[in-house]
């Protein structure tokens, strides 16, 4: 994936700068040539790396430094000031970076450094380690895990599963640029076809899993071949709600979970007038908000009296409801659909909405199936601990379908995030290796409704006190959900610097414990 790139900005950092003009802990943007670079202190030492991050081109410059990493503003990946390395998702692929030289008071930025492909943070795979590790999901668990299985100079076999028929994509934009048709065709698989084969990735598409035999330690496939593993993960997934509404098999009627149902989605949208979405969760109105740059006139309809109020409390809801209304969205909220039908929906409230594209986004389900069979322990999920491994030995689980003791909130919590999916295929990867790592990130995620992007950190199903600090209407705030005087979390519209440091206390409280 990419995205344009920024500007040149700031002095030329081969010429030399005053040590003192950049203080301990600060950052500046500069430039080497053409390469925008970042110039980051740290005591007495200085690091020189690409000032773009890799995920969406955020500037790094605007994010926040936390020991010798930089986290990015947008989406807080985080990179390794030493070596470049995307040490977090939801970045993957590594910043350039540059040596520097300090002499008479005067920092240098000079040539740069080799390339560093694999990991400086590497779990030693211990002696009779795995020899093949297979992955059930091509999704942002899976991909992510197998990734840093080969970022660790993993030499085994990596066979990768899933029933798609794309090979693994950037989901979220699905519902955003892409689907609104801001975003060019490449931008969306995770890596070109060559990434699998150059990596010795077995991976194979359309490709079920039917069974799992944790005692012969097998994987069963639908056409009943098996495939022998030492280490095994499950990032299944989840897969959209269907209501058991008449009408809901029409061939107008969408759900959006992969390439295939967004290319469907976009195809009908090429002819269709008038579209209803139903539901106003994050997917639904991100889906809203891009049929509307289409140019189709847009229904929600949704149980709900205030979209996204549950997650976000009520004046977050309310400002949503406002932005889509100002681009033109019409909302039936308190009402739900009752039956579809070629030419429009029927409306619990008694009217109609005539409708030539429906696209469906009430939630989904996690697919427990393959780990119900296997006998795993499931809660509402399948239950691993903070190791992110199941209660079957060798069988890890990550994503959508895994609850973890979460120990910010000290719940175990389940999250159908991208970046808590990414992070925990990366820690599920280190740990099938024979890694202790404790999958500790505070969960993110980020949503983006025409130019406004809600970023949120932490995790908060309850609070009793909801605090702002800024105006949300004017598109700059922050919102803190609070239990017992404690931040659980944090919504924030154009505050990047307000998240990473809420996500950075966040950390801290639970380091303090
Ligand atoms: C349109 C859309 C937009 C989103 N936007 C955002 C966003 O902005 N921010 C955010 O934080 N999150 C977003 N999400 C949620 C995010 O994409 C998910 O949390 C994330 O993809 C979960 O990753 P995963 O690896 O657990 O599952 P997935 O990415 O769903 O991958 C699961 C994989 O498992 C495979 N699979 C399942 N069962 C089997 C089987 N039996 N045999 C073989 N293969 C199987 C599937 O084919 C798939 O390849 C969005 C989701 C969607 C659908
Ligand atoms: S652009 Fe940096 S994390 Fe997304």
């Amino acid at each position: 994936m990419s995205a344009p790139q920024p500007d040149r900005t700031g002095p030329d950092l081969t010429l030399g700068l005053a040590t003192d003009t950049l203080a301990d802990g600060k950052m500046l943007a500069g430039h080497v040539g053409e390469d925008a670079v970042l110039l980051a202190r740290r005591g007495n030492e200085f690091f020189a790396i690409g000032a773009t991050c890799t995920h969406y081109n955020g500037p790094l410059s605007e994010g926040l430094m936390v020991d010798d990493t930089v986290r990015c503003p947008w989406h807080h990946a985080c990179f390794s000031l030493r070596t470049g390395e995307a040490v977090r998702a939801p970045a993957l692929s590594p910043v350039a970076c540059w040596k520097t030289e300090v002499r008479d008071g005067m920092v240098f930025v000079r040539e740069k450094a080799a390339s560093t492909p694999t990991s400086s943070h590497r779990v030693v795979s211990a002696p009779g380690g795995p020899r093949r590790i297979v992955v059930i999901g091509g999704g942002a668990a899976g991909f992510a895990a197998v990734e840093m299985l080969r970022r660790q100079r993993f030499e085994g076999d990596i066979v990768m599963l899933s029933d798609d028929d794309a090979p693994p994509v950037d989901r979220p934009n699905l519902s955003k640029d892409y689907l609104a048709g801001n975003a060019p065709e490449d931008w969306v698989p995770l890596r070109g076809d060559g990434f699998y084969s150059e990596q010795g990735i077995d991976l194979r598409l359309k490709t079920t899993v039917a069974g799992i035999d944790a005692a012969a330690r097998e994987v069963v496939l639908a056409d009943g071949s098996k495939i022998v593993y030492d280490r095994l993960l499950l990032a299944t997934g989840a897969e959209p709600v269907r209501l058991p509404l008449p009408g809901m098999d029409l061939p107008h009627v969408y759900t959006l979970r992969t390439l295939g149902d967004c290319r469907n989605i976009i195809a009908r949208a090429a002819t269709a007038r008038r579209a209803v979405v139903m539901g106003a969760s994050f997917i639904g109105l991100e889906v809203a908000a891009s049929l509307r740059a289409r140019g189709l006139e847009v229904h929600v309809v949704a149980p709900e009296k205030r979209p996204m109020e549950r997650v976000l409390g009520p004046q977050m809801g309310d400002f949503v409801r406002s932005l889509h209304e100002e681009h033109g969205v019409i909302f039936h909220l308190d009402d739900t659909a009752t039956a579809i039908d070629a030419r429009e929906v029927v409306l619990k409230s008694g009217g109609t909405i005539s409708a030539d594209l429906v696209v469906a986004g009430v939630g989904v389900r996690p697919r427990l199936a393959l780990a119900e069979k296997a006998g795993l322990a499931i809660d509402r999920g399948v239950t691993v601990n903070e190791y992110l491994e199941t209660v079957a030995p060798g069988i890890f689980a990550a994503g959508d379908i895994a609850r973890w003791p979460d120990p910010h909130s000290e719940a175990a919590i389940r999250v159908e995030h991208w970046v808590v999916a990414q992070r925990q295929g990366q820690t599920a990867a280190l740990n099938m290796l024979g890694g202790r790592e404790k999958f500790d990130a505070v969960p993110f995620f980020w949503s983006q409704h025409y130019d406004v992007p809600i970023n949120y950190v932490g995790h908060a199903e309850t609070w009793d006190e909801l605090a702002i600090d800024g105006e949300i209407a004017a598109r700059d705030c922050v919102v803190r959900y609070k239990r017992n005087g404690r931040v659980l979390a944090v919504a924030s519209i154009y505050r990047d610097a307000d998240s990473l440091m809420a996500e950075a206390a966040i950390e801290r409280e639970a380091v303090r414990g």
